[in-house]
C-alpha cells in the first residue's frame, strides 16, 4: 500500500498533487477524441438543458452552469440528483441532462438518468470510470481521465470533472455561434493551461495551509464565501472541510450572508472569502462582505487571485496567482483541498476513511 501512495503519508495527498498531471491527461484525451462534439451536437439540439450529480460531482455541475451561461449563453437546470422526482412529470423529448458521476455508479444519479431516459430524455454522462452503468446508459459519454480515485473525498477528479465540463461549455458555444472558430480555439488553448494553474496553486499555498490549519484546527465553525464562479468552489471547499476534518464548514453566497449567516459571527468567526475573476465585478462587492464580517470580528481569510490583494481588512491572504475566469478553479480549489487535507492530519483523523462515508453510494 506504501508504494502505491507514491512516497506520500495518504492517497488523499497524493491525489491532489497528481492534480497538473491528471489534467494534462484528460486535457490531450479530450483533445484526441470526438467525445466534445458528440456532446454539443445533443445539447445544441435540446430547449432545455439539465445538469445533476452528487456530492463534489454535483458541484462540478454548478460550475458548468455558470460556464454554460457565460460562455454558451445557455441557461442550465442544476438539481442534486436524489431530488431528480421534482422533474419526472415532465415531458423530457426536447431536453438533454448531464449526469456528473466520477464512479458512473451512484445510485441516485443513476435513477436520475433512468427517469429522464424514459421520459424520452438524451443524456451526457460525464465519468471518470470506463464501462461503468452511467455511462452504458447515456447516449455518449465525455471521460474524465484522472485514474482511480482511492481517497473516499473526491479531489482529482473534481478538477478533471470542471475540465471536461468547461469544454463541453465552449464545444457547444463554438457550435451554436456564440463564440467564433478563433474563439473556440483561443479558449482551448487557455485551458491547456489548467494544468500549470493547478501546480501555482500548489505551489504557492502549500507553507500558508500549514499555518492556517494550525489557526483552524481548535475551531466548531468556518464559513466560505464567495461570487459568481466562487460559490460553488466554496461549496466544493466547505464539504472538503467537514468530510475530513469533521470541522462544521458551511459554504453562502457571500451576498446572501447578511441573510443568516453573519448572527453566528462573534470574535474570531473564521470566515474564508474565494477570489475570482472577473475582479472589476466582484472584488468591491466582496470588499463590503469582508467590511460586514470585520466589524463583528470575525477572522478574515482570503484564498483568491492576485486581485484580492487590494482588499482591505483581511487578516489572512494566500494568492494564487493571477487567471482567467476559466483557469481560475485549478489555482483556487488546490489550497482548499490542502487545508481540508492538512486540518484532518493534525485532528488525528484519518483523511483516506472518513467515519461513516463511502467512496460510492450505491443505496438511496
Ligand atoms: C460519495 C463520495 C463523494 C462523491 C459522491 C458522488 O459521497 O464520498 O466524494 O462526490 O459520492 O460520487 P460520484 O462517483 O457519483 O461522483
Amino acid at each position: 500500500e506504501d508504494a502505491e501512495k507514491g512516497g506520500y503519508p495518504h492517497y488523499m495527498l497524493k491525489e491532489i498533487m497528481e492534480q497538473p498531471r491528471v489534467l494534462y491527461e484528460t486535457y490531450t484525451g479530450l483533445m484526441s477524441s470526438r467525445e466534445l462534439e458528440k456532446a454539443a451536437e445533443i445539447l445544441a439540439s435540446a430547449d432545455h438543458i439539465f445538469v445533476t450529480g452528487a456530492g463534489t460531482s454535483y458541484h462540478a455541475g454548478l460550475v458548468f452552469a455558470y460556464f454554460m451561461a457565460r460562455i454558451a449563453r445557455r441557461p442550465v437546470i442544476t438539481f442534486i440528483s436524489s431530488e431528480y422526482l421534482a422533474y419526472r412529470s415532465l415531458d423530457h423529448s426536447n431536453s438533454a441532462l448531464v449526469a456528473i458521476s466520477q464512479s458512473g455508479e451512484t445510485i441516485d444519479t443513476l435513477q436520475a438518468v433512468r427517469s429522464f431516459k424514459s421520459s424520452g430524455g438524451r443524456v451526457v454522462a460525464v465519468s471518470n470510470v470506463v464501462g461503468s452503468t452511467i455511462p452504458r446508459e447515456s447516449d455518449t459519454t465525455v471521460y474524465t481521465r484522472a485514474g482511480p480515485e482511492i481517497g473516499v473525498a473526491a479531489t482529482k477528479t473534481f478538477l478533471t470533472q470542471v475540465l471536461a465540463l468547461t469544454s463541453i461549455a465552449l464545444a457547444l458555444a463554438v457550435h451554436t455561434g456564440s463564440l467564433t472558430k478563433a474563439e473556440y480555439t483561443e479558449a482551448m488553448r487557455e485551458l491547456r493551461n489548467a494544468s500549470h494553474a493547478a501546480s501555482s496553486g500548489i505551489d504557492r499555498s502549500i507553507r500558508l495551509v500549514e499555518l492556517l490549519a494550525s489557526s483552524l484546527r481548535s475551531k466548531n465553525n468556518i464559513y466560505v464565501l464567495g461570487r459568481g464562479l466562487g460559490v460553488p468552489l466554496a461549496y466544493e471547499a466547505a464539504l472538503k472541510i467537514k468530510e475530513v476534518s469533521y470541522i462544521h464548514a458551511e459554504a453562502y453566497p457571500a451576498g446572501e450572508s447578511k441573510h443568516g449567516p453573519i448572527a453566528l459571527v462573534e470574535e474570531e468567526f473564521p470566515v474564508i472569502f474565494v477570489g475570482v475573476p472577473p475582479e472589476d465585478e466582484l472584488l468591491e462587492k466582496l470588499q463590503s462582505n469582508v467590511m460586514e464580517m470585520k466589524a463583528r470580528g470575525a477572522s478574515t481569510i482570503v484564498i483568491g487571485t492576485s486581485s484580492y490583494r487590494e482588499l482591505e481588512g483581511v487578516d489572512f491572504y494566500i494568492d494564487v496567482g493571477n487567471y482567467s475566469e476559466i483557469l481560475a478553479p485549478y489555482a483556487v480549489v488546490p489550497p482548499f483541498q490542502l487545508l481540508a487535507y492538512k486540518l484532518a492530519v493534525m485532528l488525528n483523523r484519518d483523511p483516506d476513511k472518513p467515519r461513516n462515508l463511502a467512496k460510492t453510494v450505491t443505496v438511496e
